[in-house]
């Protein structure tokens, strides 16, 4: 194996305060689950293989990311702490030269920039083990970082370990932290469990490093908000609205108008054009692809698979799933549009929809170029309407009811 960098997430344990059957790493938040985060962070910094810790519902995290081949998945059958799921990693790592970033995979918060600065200490201070920390108004829960009067570390206390002083250290180890590969599994394997949990605490490796004089250090360089890792329901929502800020400042600094922030959800996985506005109280859930100068909402509810072309308009209560919307395209009141195909400058009435479900199977429903469809009207779907097609307010229209409209002559079917 050559000289590049590897990590290894953990993401083997149970979770009990999440008081859930789904493995914790699965857990979405903004649409998708916890562990891609982590993941994507790694990849982003240029890290080129992954080995995932995972023991809970292993096979059910696996098949999550079966696509994914920069991934090696690491059984940990028995949770016996952090320093443990590392060294299960053994097997593939204990002969890499090289540096081993090690992570929680259930911190989606973390930041490329922090990995990077991480990368770019262990570098300039030919550390043996660099660890980003993070200063917390309340570090309740955390492992505290113990410096000397020098301002070196002397290792890391768990909450639950500290005495009456140490629980006042603000700064703590969010467990970011980069290693020389060998001495990693060298201080690990020395690792015991003398502690209240019985467990092999990855934080004690340092503590054996430096005692072995093997220079670590310390960088604060995590911002609090990234220091969150996800134990509870409660701090999945709270991780939830840091991430919504996110994506939404992103998609803001990429031209997109979002007249409510508060009051407006996004999907991590939502691409938008420029110069589009999106209304209050709309919410956008999976893959969708809004184009250029579109208006959405208020209150609009787009689905998996929507694509909005250009200069798109959809008003209150419109719910589109799985459908393309053409250049100029209008539903402004209260519309379904499901599995549908719609051409351009196809105007949709108030509550006209796409009955895409007969009670069995989906359908299709094509609207043509230059379509009316008027207010209240039902498309039953399979159904294709030409371009040009007038539909009258109040029609139930099925492909049936359209053909024999047509061999009538007629051009407007109601
Ligand atoms: C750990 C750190 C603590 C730090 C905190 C930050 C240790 C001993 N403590 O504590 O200093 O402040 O994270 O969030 O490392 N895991 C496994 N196998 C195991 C045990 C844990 O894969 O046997 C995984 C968990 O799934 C989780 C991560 O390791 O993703 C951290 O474990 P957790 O039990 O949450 O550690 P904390 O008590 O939070
Ligand atoms: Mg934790």
């Amino acid at each position: 194996m050559g000289k590049e960098r590897v990590a290894i997430i953990l993401a083997a344990g149970v979770s009990s305060r999440m008081n859930t059957k789904l493995p914790k790493v699965l857990h979405e938040v903004c649409g998708r689950p916890i562990l891609a985060y982590v993941l994507d962070a790694c990849r982003q910094a240029g890290v080129g293989s992954l080995y995932v810790v995972v023991g809970y519902g292993a096979e059910q995290v696996k098949k999550q990311f079966e696509g994914s081949k920069d991934i090696t998945w690491v059984n940990q059958p028995e949770q016996k702490g952090t320093a443990h799921a590392v060294l299960c990693c053994k097997k593939h790592l204990k002969d890499f030269d090289g540096e081993t970033l090690v992570l929680c995979g259930d911190g989606p918060l973390i930041r490329v920039a922090t990995l990077k600065t991480l990368m770019e200490k262990h570098k300039t201070e030919r550390s043996a083990a660099t660890l980003a920390t993070a200063v917390l108004d309340d570090p309740t829960g955390y492992g505290r970082i113990v410096r000397d009067t020098y301002g070196n570390i002397q290792g890391i206390v768990e909450h639950r370990e500290c005495t009456k002083e140490q629980l006042a250290i603000k700064e703590v180890n969010p467990s970011y932290y980069l290693f020389n590969n060998k001495i990693l599994f060298d201080s690990a394997s020395k690792v015991k469990p003398d502690n209240v949990k019985k467990e092999y605490y990855l934080t004690d490796a340092l503590s054996i490093m430096i005692a072995a004089g093997h220079k670590v250090t310390a960088v604060t360089a995590v911002l609090p908000e990234e220091a969150i890792s996800i134990n509870s329901r409660v701090q999945l929502s709270e991780t939830g609205k840091i991430m919504q800020r996110r994506i939404q400042l992103e998609l803001m600094n990429k031209g997109v108008t979002i007249v409510d922030p508060p009051n407006t959800w996004i999907d991590a996985r939502a691409q938008i054009g420029q110069d589009t506005v999106i209304e209050p109280f709309t919410c956008i859930h999976g893959e969708v692809k809004i184009g250029r100068g579109c208006r959405v909402g208020p209150f609009a509810y787009l689905r998996s698979g929507t694509i909005l072309k250009d200069d798109v308009v959809l008003g209150v209560f419109t719910e589109v799933k799985n459908s393309t919307l053409s250049n100029g395209v209008r539903a402004r009141h209260h519309s379904y549009i499901g599995d549908a195909i719609v051409g351009e400058n196809v105007n949709i009435g108030a509550g006209s929809i796409t009955a895409n479900f007969d009670g069995k199977k989906i359908s299709r429903t094509r609207i043509g170029n230059n379509c009316y469809i008027g207010s209240d009207s039902t498309l039953i779907a399979p159904l294709e309407l030409k371009d040009g097609s007038h539909i009258e307010p109040g029609a139930v229209i099925s492909q049936e009811s359209m053909d024999k409209s047509m061999r009538k002559g007629k051009k407007n079917v109601s």
